[in-house]
């Protein structure tokens, strides 16, 4: 395959203007047009002012004004760049855009003395420069990475010299999940992301599952949506201590590819499904951001992967599996997978691991982006503690997230004549509300442990080139999840 792995450009932090191909110097909203925050690195050849006068530049975040250079530099280009009020959010804009612009040149530079700024924003500068830069190609012909180096130009280079180091990892890792997710199915067999999982997470302790060893463990979720393919599902159990005193475990759902199996989906509903492992990819992702950071915290992770297919060793509709531990599911629709192998690592995690919390990330329901629209992932938890950081989490990471209810109501409409759950809310409660019933059937395995539950079912998969989001798998998770652990590990446990 011509893909690589990801190679993102070069980060650095300087206290003077580098030699660079493009220089970026920012602009901010004045109370007559657009201000420069900062010198020009050369001469201009035109009339600054009058340019941005007839641009009608605003000085809005990610607004781009080029200057051309005319003898030959470098500067080969100077962009005056829109920072709008210069907070995280606006930043996030601009990296993103300046980023794009400047992908065919070989270096960038931005000059950021003239702006105040605060480390949250510089993170988010930095990892939107990063994140923008990425991008996915099989084609032999793909165009080359150009975008080499990227410098932040700013006043005490030392001083946010720890920032700029968490947004280069949590990047890396985004990136590193990106690459699992935009892997066509063709390769991307359980086997294979787990063997993926291996080479990302070196050094940390991972162990994992064949199929032989999920049967005779237990771990029958797994097993029944594996059960149609060719290629065999994996459990990866991965884990980090940092050390701390709390335990968080992250189940990631790991379906390589979702046909729906014998209740099948139609060809435009199975176009995307070599992203149903997104979640998977976010979790193994974070633990490599997590240990890369030495965060003071001990994680594990459980990949659950399996390919969920019709064939004459499928499961059928009216089987009845019993998951990890013992309870008894009722499969009234084989394209209901998520759940079943979620159920599995929550089950385990609960019973075996017996961590301080469960979180679980999966692209579960598609009746999640037709209420929160693309880009927005929702979070279920048991606990508002929980919830709130981990709505903080997203906030600050600029990942978006909106908090869903528990509706203990619908809870009946999962329950079985003949097993302990069935996996889909039943139709004659006319109940609707699909995300819900999934999210209230995954926390019947969470025993009595604080339990979160994201679905990124709209997020997980962008469309186009968009900010810091580039077409093909996102990462979504990895930002939020690690900003989510550096405060929790931050924190002294108050429960002990
Ligand atoms: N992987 C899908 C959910 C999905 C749909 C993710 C669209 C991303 C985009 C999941 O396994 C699924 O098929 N869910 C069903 C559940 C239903 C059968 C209860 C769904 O959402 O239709
Ligand atoms: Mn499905
Ligand atoms: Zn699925």
């Amino acid at each position: 395959m011509p893909h690589r792995d990801p190679v993102l450009p070069t980060l650095v932090l300087t206290g003077q203007v580098p030699v660079a191909v493009v220089v970026a110097v920012p602009t901010g909203p004045g109370p007559d047009g657009t201000v420069l925050h900062g010198r020009l690195p050369v001469l201009p050849e035109v009339d600054v002012p009058a340019l941005l006068a007839r641009e009608s530049a605003k000085g809005e975040a990610g607004e781009l004004v080029a200057i051309p250079v005319l003898d030959g530099g470098p500067p080969e280009r100077v962009l005056l760049l829109g920072t709008g009020d210069a907070g995280p959010a606006a930043l996030r804009k601009a990296g993103a855009a300046v980023a794009r612009r400047a992908k065919g040149s070989a270096s960038l530079a931005l000059d950021l003395r003239g702006l105040p700024l605060g480390p949250e924003a510089v993170r988010a500068l930095a990892e939107a420069l990063l994140l923008a830069s990425y991008s996915y190609s099989l084609k032999p012909d793909a165009e080359p990475r150009a975008l080499q180096e990227l410098a932040l130009v700013v006043s005490e280079p030392e001083a946010l010299e720890s920032v700029v180091q968490r947004a280069r990892v949590v990047a890396a890792a985004t990136a590193r999940a990106r690459d699992l997710v935009n892997t066509p199915s063709l390769v991307k067999t359980p086997a294979w992301l787990a063997e993926q999982a291996g080479q990302l997470l070196s050094g940390l302790k991972v162990r994992v599952r064949d199929e032989k060893a999920l049967v005779k463990e237990g771990f029958g979720g797994v097993v029944a949506v594996g059960q149609g393919s060719t290629r065999p599902p994996r459990v990866v159990e991965a884990t980090y201590d940092g050390g701390g005193d709390r335990h968080v475990v992250l189940v990631g759902k790991g379906i390589t590819f979702d046909t729906g199996g014998l209740s099948l989906k139609t060809n435009d509903g199975m176009q995307l499904m070599k992203t149903d492992m997104g979640g998977a990819a976010a979790v193994l992702a974070t633990l490599r951001a997590v240990a890369d950071l030495r965060l003071p915290v001990k994680v594990t992770v459980l990949a659950m992967a399996a390919e969920n297919m019709p064939s004459g060793t499928a499961q059928r509709p009216g089987d009845v599996i019993t998951q990890y531990g013992g309870r008894t599911v009722e499969v009234l629709n084989t394209d209901a997978e998520g759940r079943l192998v979620l159920a599995d690592g929550i089950a385990y995690a609960d019973q075996v691991l017996r961590p301080d919390v469960i979180m679980d990330v999966a692209t579960l329901t598609g009746a999640m982006p037709v209420a929160l629209g693309k880009s927005c992932a929702g979070l279920f938890a048991t606990q508002d503690l929980l919830a709130t950081q981990l709505l903080a989490a997203g906030a600050a990471a600029g990942e978006p997230v909106w908090r869903m209810p528990l509706v203990e109501d619908y809870r009946q409409a999962l329950d079985s004549p003949v097993a302990d759950l069935r996996n889909i809310g039943n139709p004659k409660h006319k109940l609707q509300g699909g995300s819900i019933t999934a999210a209230l059937f995954l926390r019947e395995f969470a025993g009595s442990r604080p339990f979160a539950h994201l679905d990124i079912a709209g997020p997980a998969w962008s469309g186009g080139d968009d900010q810091e989001l580039s077409r093909g798998g996102t990462g979504y998770g990895v930002r939020l999840l690690v900003r989510w652990l550096e405060v929790l590990s931050a924190q002294p446990s108050a429960n002990r």
